[in-house]
C-alpha cells in the first residue's frame, strides 16, 4: 500500500472508534470511505459490533455487502446517528465540497439526515477557500442539460458535463441524471451559491456542503488530526 493509501486507511480507522453498538451509520462513498467501510465490517465480524448502516451509492452498498455490514433504508430509519464520510475540499469553517464520485445526491441527503456527520481526509483537502482549483459538481436531470449549463454560465461558472473517461460516455450517477463540474473559482459565500445552483429548474443538487459538519479527520504522514467546530 503507498503512503497515500496508508493515510487515507489510518484516517478512516480512526473515525470508525467513534461509532456505538445500536447506532444507525451512513455509508460515504469513495477512496477514503472504502477503507471506513472495511474497517467497520471488521469491527461487526470479529467485535460483533451491532449496527445499521445506510449506504450513500450503490458502490458503497456493495462494499458494505461483501463486509456483511447489515444494511437498512430511509424508510426505515429516517434519522441517522453518525455518517462517516470523504470529501474532495474543506475549508476553515468545515464546509465541503464533495461529489468527485458522482454520489453527491444521495450523500447530501443520508449525511445531512445525521445527528452527526465525520468528514474523512488527507491533508491535502485542506484549503484556505473552497473552489479555488476545484469543481462544484451539480446533478441535472437529463433533459434539462442545456439549459441548465446556460443558467450555471450566468452564475458565473465554467462548464464541462462529466464523461466516463474509458468510454467517452455521458457519466451517469446512480439515479440516472448527469453530472457537470462547474468551476467557479474562488467561492465567497457558499451558502448563496448553493441556493442559486439549487434553484434552477432541473438541478438535482449539487456539491456545497456548507454548515453541515462540525468533526474533520484530517490524516497526515504521522498522524491523524481531528479538528472540531465548536
Ligand atoms: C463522492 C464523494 C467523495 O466522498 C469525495 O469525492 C472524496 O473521495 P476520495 O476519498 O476518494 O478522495 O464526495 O461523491
Amino acid at each position: 500500500m503507498n503512503g497515500k493509501e496508508e493515510i487515507k486507511r489510518k484516517v478512516a480507522i480512526e473515525s470508525v472508534k467513534l461509532i456505538k453498538d445500536g447506532q444507525i451509520v451512513g455509508l460515504g462513498t469513495g477512496s477514503t470511505a472504502k477503507y471506513m467501510i472495511d474497517e467497520l465490517g471488521r469491527r461487526v465480524r470479529e467485535e460483533g459490533l451491532q449496527i445499521l448502516g445506510i449506504p450513500t451509492s450503490l458502490w458503497t452498498s456493495k462494499r458494505a455487502k461483501k463486509n456483511k455490514i447489515p444494511l437498512t433504508t430511509l424508510d426505515e430509519h429516517p434519522k441517522l446517528d453518525i455518517a462517516i464520510d470523504g470529501a474532495d475540499q474543506v475549508d476553515p469553517e468545515l464546509n465541503l465540497i464533495k461529489g468527485l464520485g458522482g454520489a453527491l445526491t444521495r450523500e447530501k441527503i443520508i449525511d445531512t439526515a445525521a445527528e452527526e456527520l465525520v468528514i474523512i481526509i488527507d491533508e491535502s483537502k485542506l484549503v484556505e477557500k473552497l473552489g479555488v482549483n476545484q469543481v462544484v459538481p451539480i446533478e441535472i436531470i437529463p433533459i434539462a442539460l442545456a439549459p441548465v449549463i446556460e443558467k450555471l454560465r450566468k452564475l458565473g461558472g465554467k462548464t464541462k458535463v462529466r464523461s466516463v473517461k474509458d468510454t467517452g460516455d455521458l457519466f451517469m450517477t446512480d439515479n440516472g441524471n448527469y453530472i457537470v463540474d462547474v468551476a467557479f473559482g474562488a467561492i465567497t459565500n457558499g451558502k448563496i451559491l448553493e441556493t442559486k445552483i439549487n434553484i434552477i429548474p432541473g438541478v438535482v443538487e449539487n456539491g456545497l456542503f456548507i454548515g453541515v459538519t462540525k468533526i474533520v479527520f484530517v490524516g497526515y504522514k504521522n498522524r491523524v488530526d481531528r479538528i472540531e467546530k465548536k
